[in-house]
C-alpha cells in the first residue's frame, strides 16, 4: 500500500455516540433541563458535519433510550417535539451535505406527527451516500437483540430456519443495524463510563472513548481528540500484538 492511503485507513468507518450531559449543562446555568436539550441540537448538527467531513461513513447517535420514557413527562414531551422541529428544520441541510438519515428503535410509541416526519426525512435523504446517520430513538440494545431473536424464532416455527444452524451472522442480520459494519469508535460525553443499553451486540470490539465534556459543549477540538485517540489504539480482536503488528 502506498503511504498516502495509510493516513485515511485510521479514520473509523462507523462512530457511535451517546450524547449525554444536556440536563447537567442546563442545571449548571440554573436553567431547566429542557434548555440543555435545545442547546444539544446545535452540538448534534456540528458533530454530524464534523464526522462527515472527516470521512466517517456511518454515524450512530443515541438520542432517546427505551428507559428515557421514565423521565418527567414535560421533559419527554419537549424531547419529542424537538425531534419533530429539528427534523423539519435540518433535513434540508442533510440533503445539501449528502447525508442519509435513518431511525432505529421502536417507533410504535411515537406520535403520528413524529412518525410521518421521520418517514419524510428518511425518504428525502434515501439516495444520499456521503454518510449514513442513524438516530437511535426509543432504542435499547436489549430490545434490539430481543426483536431479532423473535424474528429468528418465527422462522424456526414456520420451518424456514433450522435452530441448529443459527449463527452469529444470522442474529446480526436481524438487528436494526443489519448491513452496517460494527462501530469502530464509541464516544460518550458527560463523564459517565457506561453503555446504558446502547448497541450491546455491536460494541463487542469497539474502541471506547469517554470525555467529561457535556454534550452541548462537545467542540471540534474534542471531536478531533476522539479521532486522534482512536488512531493511537491497536485493535487486536483476540490476537496477539505481534500477530496484529505483522499484519
Ligand atoms: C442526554 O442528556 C440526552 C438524553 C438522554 C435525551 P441527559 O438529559 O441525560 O443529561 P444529563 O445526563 O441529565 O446531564
Ligand atoms: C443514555 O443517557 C441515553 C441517551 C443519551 C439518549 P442517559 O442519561 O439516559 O443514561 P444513564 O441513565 O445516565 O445511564
Ligand atoms: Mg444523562
Amino acid at each position: 500500500m502506498p503511504s498516502s492511503t495509510e493516513a485515511t485507513s485510521v479514520i473509523p468507518k462507523h462512530v457511535a455516540i451517546i450524547m449525554d450531559g444536556n440536563g447537567r449543562w442546563a442545571q449548571q446555568r440554573k436553567m431547566p433541563r429542557t434548555y440543555g436539550h435545545k442547546k444539544g441540537v446545535e452540538a448534534t448538527r456540528k458533530a454530524i458535519a464534523f464526522y462527515a467531513r472527516a470521512g466517517v461513513s456511518h454515524l450512530t447517535l443515541f438520542a432517546f433510550s427505551s428507559e428515557n420514557w421514565n423521565r418527567p413527562s414535560e421533559e419527554v414531551s419537549t424531547l419529542m417535539s424537538l425531534f419533530v422541529t429539528s427534523l423539519e428544520k435540518n433535513t434540508g441541510e442533510l440533503i445539501k451535505n449528502g447525508i442519509r438519515i435513518r431511525f432505529i428503535g421502536n417507533r410504535a410509541a411515537f406520535s403520528n406527527k413524529l412518525v410521518k416526519q421521520i418517514e419524510k426525512s428518511e425518504s428525502q435523504t434515501a439516495d444520499n451516500n456521503v454518510m449514513t446517520l442513524n438516530i437511535a430513538a426509543n432504542y435499547g440494545g436489549q430490545w434490539d437483540i430481543l426483536q431479532a431473536a423473535k424474528q429468528l424464532a418465527s422462522k424456526v416455527k414456520n420451518n424456514s430456519l433450522d435452530p441448529e444452524t443459527i449463527s452469529e451472522q444470522d442474529l446480526a442480520a436481524h438487528l436494526s443495524l443489519a448491513g452496517t459494519p460494527d462501530p469502530d469508535l464509541f464516544i460518550r460525553t458527560g463523564g459517565e463510563q457506561r453503555i446504558s443499553n446502547f448497541l450491546l451486540w455491536q460494541l463487542a470490539y469497539t474502541e471506547l472513548f469517554f470525555t467529561d465534556t457535556l454534550w452541548p459543549d462537545f467542540s471540534e477540538l474534542v471531536m478531533q481528540q476522539s479521532l486522534d485517540n482512536y488512531t493511537s489504539r491497536q485493535r487486536r480482536f483476540g490476537k496477539t500484538a505481534e500477530q496484529v503488528g505483522a499484519g
